[in-house]
C-alpha cells in the first residue's frame, strides 16, 4: 500500500479491492481496538460532518486517541503559521493526519512535509478520495459487482471533488456514465479527456430524467455553493434538479439513489423512504472503509 491516501489515483485497481475487503471484514465486527496507544490527528480547515465524525468514529473504534480541530480559527494559523509547519507540527504528535483543506494541492503539499501518513479528507474542489472509497463500497454491496455498471452523475461536475474521484477509480471498472449538468457545472474538460484516453463511454445531458430507468446508480450532488466566487452565479444554478419520487417509477428495481451529502434540495424528502434511496447507510458505510484505510496505512492489511 501507498504511504498517503491523497488522490484516488494512489490506489491501483487491486488496492481498491483489497481495501473494500477489509471494510467488510470491520462491517462484520466494528470493534476492533488494534491500534491502541496510536494518535491520530484529525485537522479540518474547512467544515465537514460526515468526514470528520466518520474518521473519528473510526480511529475510536480501532482503539486510537483522537487529537485535532474543526475550525483552524482556534489554531496558531490565524497568527500567521503556515501549513508547512502545521503539519510539520502534528507529525510531531500523531501517527497519522486526516486533513481537510479548501485549497487544492494542499493534501499532496502536506504529504510533502509530513513524517506520518496523510489522508486527504478533500482539498478544494480538487480530490475527496475516502468519500470515494464508501462510494464504491455502497456501490459493490448493493450491486454485487463493480464493473458494466450504468451511473448517472448529477449536478456540479464542475466543483464536486467526489464526482473527480469517483470518476477516476470507477475507470477501472468498465462504467458507462451519463453525466447530467447544467452548461455552467459541466464536468471539466481534464476529466472529459481522462475517460476518452481510457476508452470509457459517456454521454452528457441538461436532462435529469435522461437514462433514470436504464441506471444502476444515480449519484446525486449538490452544487457546491463554497467554490462560486459569484453569488450571482450561484443563485443561477442552486436549485436546477430536485429528484422526486415521481421520476422513479420505471427504474430498474437494483437502481440505488447515492449522495455524499449534506443534502440541500436536490433530492426530495418524498425519496427517502424509497427502497432506491441508499445515501444514509452510505453515509455509515464511511466509517468501515475509512478503519480500512487508517489500518491500511498503519501496517495492517488483514484481519
Ligand atoms: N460527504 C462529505 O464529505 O460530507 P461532509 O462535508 O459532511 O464531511
Amino acid at each position: 500500500m501507498p504511504k498517503h491516501l491523497i488522490s484516488i489515483h494512489d490506489y491501483s485497481r487491486e488496492e481498491i479491492l483489497d481495501t473494500l475487503k477489509l471494510a467488510k471484514e470491520f462491517e462484520k465486527n466494528p470493534s476492533r481496538p488494534i491500534f491502541k496507544g496510536k494518535v491520530i490527528a484529525s485537522i479540518f480547515f474547512e467544515p465537514s460532518t460526515r468526514t470528520r465524525l466518520s474518521f473519528e468514529t473510526a480511529a475510536n473504534r480501532l482503539g486510537a486517541r483522537v487529537i485535532g480541530f474543526s475550525d483552524a480559527g482556534n489554531t496558531s494559523v490565524t497568527k500567521g503559521e503556515s501549513l508547512k509547519d502545521t503539519i510539520k507540527m502534528v507529525s510531531n504528535y500523531a501517527d497519522l493526519i486526516v486533513m481537510r483543506h479548501p485549497l487544492e494541492g494542499s493534501a499532496r503539499y502536506a504529504s510533502e512535509v509530513s513524517s506520518v501518513p496523510v489522508i486527504n479528507a478533500g482539498d478544494g474542489a480538487n480530490q475527496h478520495p475516502t468519500q470515494t472509497m464508501l462510494d464504491l463500497y455502497s456501490i459493490l454491496k448493493t450491486q454485487g459487482k463493480l464493473e458494466n455498471l450504468k451511473i448517472n452523475i448529477v449536478g456540479d461536475l464542475k466543483y464536486g471533488r467526489t464526482v473527480h474521484s469517483l470518476i477516476q477509480a470507477m475507470s477501472h471498472f468498465s462504467p458507462s456514465f451519463t453525466f447530467i449538468s447544467p452548461d455552467e457545472l459541466r464536468l471539466p474538460q481534464e476529466y472529459r479527456d481522462f475517460l476518452t484516453t481510457h476508452s470509457i463511454t459517456f454521454n452528457e445531458s441538461k436532462n435529469l430524467n435522461q437514462g433514470v430507468n436504464e441506471a444502476d446508480i444515480i449519484y446525486m450532488t449538490r452544487v457546491q455553493k463554497e467554490r462560486f466566487s459569484d453569488p450571482i452565479d450561484y443563485e443561477r444554478v442552486k436549485n436546477v434538479y430536485s429528484l422526486n419520487r415521481s421520476m422513479l417509477t420505471s427504474c430498474k428495481e437494483n437502481m440505488k439513489i447515492l449522495h455524499p451529502l449534506p443534502r440541500v434540495n436536490e433530492i426530495d424528502t418524498d425519496v427517502d423512504n424509497s427502497e432506491h434511496a441508499y445515501y444514509f447507510n452510505q453515509a455509515e458505510n464511511g466509517v468501515y472503509t475509512r478503519m480500512a484505510i487508517i489500518s491500511a496505512l498503519l501496517g495492517v492489511t488483514e484481519l
